[in-house]
């Protein structure tokens, strides 16, 4: 009996199972911000490293760095951030209320007091958290919180060429902050006011953008599938020219079905020499890409796959969420894919007072550590308490340890999805 995840079920989960905190909950929270605990931010971190092995250290055209977070704020008026970076904002004149215009399920009606035709005209609400460097709060000293990896990026492309003068094409990859000052945040991690991107720019010779463009969509398709997202929920949205970034000339947002409907789990936009040529205007220091060889030169085109973290991490236990049913009851556990669950194994002694049972299980528990790093010690409970426990955190394999062990040296192995037990050689199993 599968179910569909609700956003309460997961929200649930990730809080009793220490995956994801709200941000400051202590002092009553802090709003759009979240802690990940130890199951969550190993989650992330495994999503993250699939990442980076996918698209950084699994190819030859691809070079990562990691960029400060403050910027000189000319990164910012070059790329028009400063401008344009801005979300509609309207003001209930009732309640003082305020909120994103375009996100209102009734553009007349504050959702919070409820009074009607309360709301002024949308003004433009700037994204960025506006901060001062130094001890001198001035104007030449404003910078911002980055709203997008994406200028740690550009602003050492010339670096990296400079380095390591790669052929076209090739990409620049960043994973880390990005921080927005949504009016709204909302929906869990989905939409925060400081979160994680994992953002590439692909430099391309101008006229031949299309075909990279084509292969990030396909290379976004094996991400995708490498998270254990199903095909049938994530969807190409083609996005008409209105509604896209100021810099883009064409995006595909893929869209995930999450508990909250159809949303967008990243982007993929053709950002043309947009950038490039914005930091040439305003550093007057040239962004022209000499073919080697040849006496043709230009400033490249960029393909940006931009992938959010907190929205791949969401879609990642949506898609793992499982409810069935085990000996009358329900069971509620996370299908994850093996590479990326947060404890790769279990062990437990089957009982705990047991010194014979304790030594052989710490012994097999030491030796899967330091194979696998992620292995838990559980020896609370029940063994059918400590199963549960396990299956809800997406623990792959429960090993237990029983009187059979100490005569044979065999061990039980529980699979996760189908609750099958297998006997198997400890030494097999920690080889
Ligand atoms: N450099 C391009 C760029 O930043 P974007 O569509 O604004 O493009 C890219 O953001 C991705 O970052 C989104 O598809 C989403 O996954 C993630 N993202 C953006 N805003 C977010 C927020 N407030 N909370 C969580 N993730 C967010």
């Amino acid at each position: 009996m599968e179910q569909k995840a609700k956003l309460e079920d997961i929200v649930g989960l990730a809080k009793r199972r220490g995956f994801i905190y709200q941000g400051s909950e202590v002092y009553g929270g802090l709003s759009g911000t979240w802690d990940y605990g130890p199951l969550g931010v190993q989650l992330k971190r495994n999503i993250m490293d699939l990442w980076w092995q996918m698209f950084v250290a699994e190819r030859d055209d691809m070079y990562g760095v990691d960029a400060a977070i403050l910027m000189n704020q000319k990164v910012w008026q070059a790329s028009g951030h400063v401008d344009t970076f801005t979300d509609p904002l309207v003001e209930c004149a009732n309640c003082k209320g305020r909120f994103r215009a375009d996100k209102l399920d009734n553009p007349n009606k504050c959702p919070t007091c409820g009074k009607e035709g309360t709301f002024g005209e949308p003004k433009q609400f700037n994204m960025m958290f506006k901060t001062n460097v130094g001890p001198v709060a001035d104007e030449s000293s404003t910078s911002y919180l980055r709203p997008e990896t994406a200028q740690g990026i550009f602003t050492n492309y010339k670096n990296v060429v400079d380095s390591f003068y790669p052929d076209l094409p090739f990409g620049i990859a960043q994973q880390g902050k990005a921080f927005r000052n949504e009016i709204s945040p909302r929906d869990f991690v989905f939409r925060s006011r400081e979160f994680e991107q994992m953002e590439i720019e692909y430099f391309v010779h101008p006229d031949k953008w299309e075909e990279a463009f084509e292969h990030w969509v396909e290379k976004c398709k094996e991400w995708f599938a490498a998270l254990g997202l199903p095909a049938e929920s994530v969807h190409e949205l083609e996005v008409p020219e209105a509604d896209r970034a100021h810099y883009s000339k064409r995006t595909i947002d893929f869209e995930f079905d999450y508990p909250i409907g159809r949303e967008e789990l990243m982007g993929l936009a053709y950002r043309t020499d947009f950038d490039l040529s914005n930091i040439e205007r305003v550093s007057g220091k040239s962004m022209a890409y000499r073919v080697k060889g040849s006496e043709e030169k230009f400033v490249p085109h960029v393909i940006e796959p931009s992938f959010g973290v907190e929205r791949a991490l969401m879609a990642v236990l949506v898609s793992a969420y499982r409810e069935d049913e085990q000996n009358g009851e329900k069971r509620v556990f996370l299908a994850l894919p093996e590479h990326l669950a947060p404890v790769k194994y279990a062990v437990s002694p089957l009982l705990k007072n047991k010194t014979e049972l304790v030594e052989k299980a710490r012994e097999v528990y030491h030796a899967l550590k330091k194979k696998h790093g992620n292995v838990m010690w559980d020896d609370n409970g029940n063994i059918g308490k400590r199963y549960r426990r396990q299956d809800e955190i997406g623990t792959p394999y429960c090993v237990v340890i029983d009187f059979q062990t100490l005569e044979d040296d065999t061990v039980t192995v529980r699979e996760r999805d189908t609750t099958v037990q297998n006997r198997v050689s400890s030494v097999e199993l920690v080889d």
